[in-house]
């Protein structure tokens, strides 16, 4: 038996107002139907088939090169029209997973425990208990007070008052055995309420042909929830947040407020990590035991080290910082930063392809790019690499215990050696020797008795 997911991702989502077809819109800055072909892959579908329609061009340069059948459902004529798209590439003895690529949220262990109810050679539906169900297909049992069997679905457009009345709906998610799936979707009609071919009606003839029937339910609804317009949009990123949040806090994270966190990629974090309100974290994100993260920093591919404290408003991009750093607040590293152990960066520092070394000080107002920085180094407030000569970029290198006066400009290539000393203003063009003072600036002159300029009489 080979899983087989078939995702439906055929509609245009008119109500999203857009261009780009609906399940390209985003959750946690990934396209919807990227988690679930995320989810898919990791339930062990390797080649997910994706049944497109609206928007191809757009889908294709969105999901790249990753492996996927591409199913061509050139009209939107239902739900199980868009599944027999599938047909050519499911095998007799095939375990079907549909799933929706407007629905992320569905957790795999929710889609692991439908599959394991599903009995052999029968199906499972993943359904939800609602308090509205208006809208969705309900599901029909017999017995007393629909309490008995699976016996079919009836859309909410085709449901007599009675049927209307169910509480238990239909998500979409149904697993199916592959030879009698393609036997009941060639007899499907399209003559009900919505003229379209429903997926859903092959309950009813798996019923009449004696295949049994298992439920499944999620944790939660949201598992479930489409997004047809970007208020459901909103919804979704906030369940997805929320769940995010929790996932970090019981890894040991103290959020101070879990509402005002975005995890938009992953983040992993040892015990005892403190964030403030408003930080987002992107891509890949490290923190090691003990770090604190002040309000409103945005941390992206980034490796934070034991009990560093990043101070409110700092950006971090593709750097790694060690252990015991402070950095901001209002510091910026960018790509290639790299911060060793017990070094500082304080308020309005760039930082960009340097290695700042171990217990080495850039506590204001600085640029450094391109620069490698040896230990116990002090680089004085507004100090500046000049890297760039309009054409070239260039390498400073400061040797350790180097200090740099404040406001100097250091013009690359150029080197600064070990325990050298830099004058305050100095604009550096050649190298500074090791132990060396270097004062390059403009002497100082007094001039005595000098007049201030007066306004001129008309
Ligand atoms: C469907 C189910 C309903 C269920 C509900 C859950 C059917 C007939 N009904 O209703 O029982 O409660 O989902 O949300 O299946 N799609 C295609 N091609 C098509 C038609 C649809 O790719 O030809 C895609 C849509 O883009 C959408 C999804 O399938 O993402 C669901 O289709 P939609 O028409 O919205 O079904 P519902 O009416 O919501
Ligand atoms: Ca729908």
């Amino acid at each position: 038996m080979a899983l087989n997911v078939v995702i439906l991702a055929a509609g245009k989502g008119t109500r999203m107002k857009s261009d780009l077809p609906k399940v390209l819109h985003k959750v946690a800055e990934r396209p919807m139907v990227q988690h679930v072909i995320d989810t898919a892959r990791a339930l062990g579908a390797e080649k997910p088939q994706l049944v497109y329609g609206y928007g191809a061009e757009a889908l294709k340069v969105a999901m790249g090169e990753q492996p996927l059948h591409w199913v061509l459902q050139a009209e939107q004529l239902g739900t199980g029209h868009a599944v027999a798209q599938a047909n050519p590439n499911i095998a007799d003895d095939d375990t079907v997973l549909v799933l929706y690529g407007d629905v992320p949220l569905t957790r795999l262990e929710t889609l692991q425990q439908l599959l394991a109810v599903k009995p052999a050679n029968g199906l499972a539906i993943l359904t939800v208990n609602l308090a509205n169900p208006s809208g969705y297909g309900r599901i029909m049992r017999d017995g007393e007070n629909n309490s008995g069997k699976v016996v079919g679905i009836v859309e909410q457009k085709d449901a007599n008052a009675t049927q209307l009345l169910i509480s238990e709906v239909n998500s979409g998610i149904m697993a199916l055995p592959g030879k009698q799936l393609k036997a009941w979707l060639g007899k499907l009609s399209n003559s009900n309420a919505q003229g379209e071919y429903y997926l859903t009606d092959v309950i009813a003839m798996a019923h009449r042909d004696g295949v049994e029937i298992a439920t499944a339910q999620p944790q939660d609804a949201m598992e479930v929830e489409g997004a047809n317009n970007r208020v459901q949009l909103a919804a979704l990123e906030r369940a997805y947040q929320q769940r995010k949040a929790q996932e970090l806090m019981l890894s040991g994270a103290n959020l101070r407020d879990p509402a005002r966190l975005d995890i938009r990629g992953t983040v992993e974090v040892g015990n005892d990590v403190m964030i403030d309100i408003n930080v987002i974290f992107e891509g890949t994100v490290v923190l090691g035991k003990g770090v604190s993260i002040g309000a409103n920093c945005i941390l992206k591919d980034c490796t934070i080290g034991d009990n560093t404290e990043i101070k409110p408003n700092s950006m971090i991009e593709q750097a790694t910082v060690g252990s015991d750093c402070s950095v901001g607040p209002y510091a910026r590293l960018r790509p290639d930063s790299v911060m060793l152990d017990d070094s500082h960066v304080g308020n309005f520092v760039e930082m960009k392809k340097t290695t700042l070394g171990k217990g080495s000080k850039a506590n204001h107002l600085t640029y450094l790019g391109d620069a490698v920085i040896g230990s116990k180094v002090n680089v004085g407030a507004g100090t500046i690499t000049c890297n760039y000569d309009g054409a070239n970029k260039f390498v400073t290198t400061i040797h350790d215990g180097a200090f740099i006066g404040s406001n100097s400009s250091l013009v690359a290539p150029v080197t600064v050696g070990v325990n050298a000393t830099v004058g305050a203003g100095s604009v550096l063009t050649r190298d500074a020797g090791d132990g060396e003072l270097v004062v390059a600036r403009a002497k100082q002159r007094h001039i005595e008795g000098w007049q201030r300029p007066v306004k001129i009489k008309k």
